[in-house]
């Protein structure tokens, strides 16, 4: 699969967010942070923004709960016209039935990990996903430093799907850049999330080029994706 760059609009201007998502016209999907000042320390947007998100734009919306109570919200994010819905495992009180209820109301499932939430535990529930997120940085806040202490979970993650031959995609969100996105890439990651290092560019749409590139030359080269 040829790698993935999904804008986070949360480093974009929430006033004028129809002209945002078009700034990036060509991006895979907007990655779109939903925060309930409970899960995360921050304050965002909820259903009726991601209605008319979804009205105002043909780029699918991939929406990140950083929420408690997922179970109860997730299936509206759905309902809302999110084509993908990220819950974090660890707010979820039943993350397999969670992400059948995704499914089966017709969109991704995909499940994130905080930066201190192993992958281990969980590999028996990839089959259920059809993306799993890994923070590469604590979730809350746009534009911190990518953790390079993640890397080895995300090659830990790239060898689990592997060995279970799952079509499961493999993202990353937080601090991904120019500077960070090919060492994400060399250790399996297969979709972006950038924030600041697109909406903080003068050519958002040529920075979603750019990220792409670099990401692609990098995953040539890297040894997960040789053996396929
Ligand atoms: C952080 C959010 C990210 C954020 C990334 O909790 O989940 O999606 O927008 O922003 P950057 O790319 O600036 O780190
Ligand atoms: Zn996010």
């Amino acid at each position: 699969m040829a790698a993935q760059i999904n804008p986070s609009i949360l480093s974009a201007d929430f006033a004028r967010l129809a002209d945002e998502a078009r700034a990036v016209e060509g991006a895979d999907w907007l990655h779109v942070d939903v925060m309930d000042n409970h899960f995360v320390p921050n304050l965002t947007l909820g259903v009726p923004v991601v209605e008319s998100l979804a009205r105002a734009t043909d780029t699918p919306l991939d929406c990140h709960l950083m929420i408690e109570a997922p179970d109860r919200w997730a299936p509206q994010y759905v309902e809302a016209g999110a084509s993908s819905v990220t819950f974090h495992v660890e707010a979820a009180a039943a993350p397999v039935r969670l992400a059948r209820e995704i499914r089966a109301k017709g969109a991704r499932a995909s499940m994130a990990l905080k930066p201190a939430t192993p992958i281990e535990p969980y590999e028996d529930l990839l089959p259920e996903l059809d993306m799993l997120l890994i923070m590469t940085v604590e979730p809350g806040f746009g534009g911190q430093a990518f953790l390079d202490i993640m890397l080895p979970k995300i090659r830990r993650t790239r060898e689990l799907i592997s060995k279970h031959g799952l079509e499961l995609w493999l993202q990353v969100d937080g601090g991904v850049s120019a500077s960070t996105i090919e060492r994400c890439a060399d250790a399996g990651a297969d979709v972006f999330v950038a924030g600041s290092a697109v909406y903080g560019a003068s050519d958002p749409a040529e920075a979603v080029r750019a990220l792409r590139n670099q990401a692609e030359g990098a995953t040539a080269k890297a040894s997960w994706a040789c053996d396929h």
